[in-house]
């Protein structure tokens, strides 16, 4: 039911419930109203009526009004019991005796009767309680009719002003229809009642969400390509190399360079899609109770043939045992990327350690190096996406520490780089909650 029909619905209800109420009160007041104006009428009838009224002849000067259904009706009769006087045609009630008010059955109805009596009397005056009950229904049914157009203007107000009320909303809907990714400004709040304007702000604060979402997609693609194009270029030159090289003794070196071109592109399109898959990763990952220096070690073992082409004593220092929650295959790649630039952009001949601290409410890994570190302004834009320092064993994608940064985001960890303190060159730390 929309919003219009249903306000009115309860609206002119409660309306139809108060007003049948208020008629029914109003019957009852003025039956209790007439009672009290037909009693004083009915005595003073009866009292107006000399004590010694003699009446005439019946025959002769018969009654001339004629009963309509709430009149008092007088009847005179001599003290030989004799009707001497009556005042309506066609009704006439028997004689009773009660002085005073009293109420009789009389032809299937209820009378209200008055009776006086005098030394040469009996004045009695009568009146159907029915028609008394009737005129009060009457009185109370007329102050119906007001009462209805009061509830047609009611409705056809309500009607009217939830319409209105409603034409924000209706404006709000189709300016909402017509926007597009690339038109996802303010939305226009003028003219909008108090109840609709939290709604306007909570989609403004949405599209504006969108378009940052939006933004960082878009320039995610334009740098992803961009880094693509130049490998994909020198993989090209490579083959033509190997092409032209071919038979001249140098098909070695010309393969091992287009193989290292190879390799790069791959990894830059792993590390990619590495990052895509973090965008929406969190829910869809369930984390578990997992025991990080187990991975740590297995990480080290898979990275240590890497060190030694690259002549690094990769060790560790103190690996404490320790659960976190979290997700196996991500922290995996989390701890591969770190001890990997390690590795990568120490000189040959350095040392790299691993460190796993258990403190009292958190776990501390720690990567130190004996390379030439990050300088400190640096330190914070490493994690950009495609962010490369200016050295020369640079060749990375530049993707790697802004992964790391998504997965410590996903378990909640803080990442901080820094100087290492034992050996020379950089410390990364990545401080995880204890699982309880
Ligand atoms: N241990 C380190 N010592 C010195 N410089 C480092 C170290 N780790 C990272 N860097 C610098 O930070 C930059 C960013 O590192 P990041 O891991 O994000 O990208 P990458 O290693 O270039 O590429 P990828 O990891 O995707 O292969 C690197 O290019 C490197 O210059
Ligand atoms: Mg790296």
């Amino acid at each position: 039911m929309s919003i219009r029909n249903r306000l009115l619905f309860w609206l002119l209800s409660g309306l139809t419930i108060l007003g049948a109420c208020f008629v029914l009160a109003d019957y009852l007041i003025d039956r209790a109203l007439l009672a009290d104006i037909y009693n004083d009428q009915m005595s003073q009838i009866a009292f107006a009526i000399p004590a010694d009224f003699s009446g005439g002849d019946l025959e002769r000067n018969p009654p001339a009004l004629k009963y309509d259904g709430d009149d008092s009706i007088l009847q005179i009769w001599d003290q030989n019991g004799k009707l001497s006087y009556r005042s309506h045609a066609g009704i006439s009630l028997p004689q009773f005796t009660t002085p005073g008010f009293s109420e009789v059955r009389w032809r299937d109805s209820e009378w209200t009767l008055f009776i006086r009596k005098t030394d040469h009397n009996l004045i009695q005056v009568a009146q159907s309680l029915s028609g008394r009950r009737n005129i009060a229904l009457d009185h109370a049914l007329r102050t119906l009719i007001p009462l209805l157009m009061f509830l047609l203007i009611m409705g056809l107000l309500i009607h009217w002003s939830v319409g209105t009320g409603l034409q924000s909303l209706t404006r709000l809907s189709q300016e909402l229809a017509k926007r597009t990714p690339d038109t996802l400004g303010r939305l226009t709040a003028q003219d909008q009642p108090a109840e609709i304007k939290p709604l306007t702000h909570a989609l403004d604060t949405l599209l504006q969400r969108l378009s940052v979402a939006l933004e960082g997609q878009k320039k995610f693609i334009a740098d992803a390509s961009h880094e693509l194009r130049t490998p994909l270029a020198t993989l090209q030159i490579q083959t033509q190399l190997v092409e032209q090289s071919l038979g001249s003794g140098r098909e070695i070196h010309a393969l091992a360079d287009l193989k290292a071109g190879v390799k790069r592109s791959s990894h830059l399109v792993e590390q990619l899609l590495m990052v895509s898959r973090l965008e929406s990763a969190g829910i869809h990952d369930p984390h578990t109770r997992l025991q990080l220096h187990e991975i740590a070690r297995e990480v080290i073992i898979d990275l240590i043939p890497f060190a030694n082409t690259r002549e690094i004593n990769l060790g560790v220092e103190q690996l404490d045992a320790g659960v976190i929650m979290g997700s196996e295959h991500h922290l995996h790649i989390l701890l591969r990327n770190l001890i990997d630039n390690a590795v990568r952009y120490t000189p040959s001949g350095g040392q790299v350690d691993v460190t796993i601290h258990a403190r009292q409410d958190d776990i501390l890994l720690e990567i130190e190096d004996s390379g030439p570190g990050i300088p400190a302004a640096e330190q914070e834009r490493v994690f950009d996406r495609f962010y490369r320092c200016l050295v020369p064993q640079a060749t990375g994608s530049g993707l790697g520490l802004a992964i790391v940064k998504q997965v410590a985001e996903l378990h909640q960890a803080e990442v901080q780089l820094g100087q290492a303190q034992r050996l020379s060159g950089l410390r990364a730390s990545v401080i995880f909650k204890r699982a309880v």
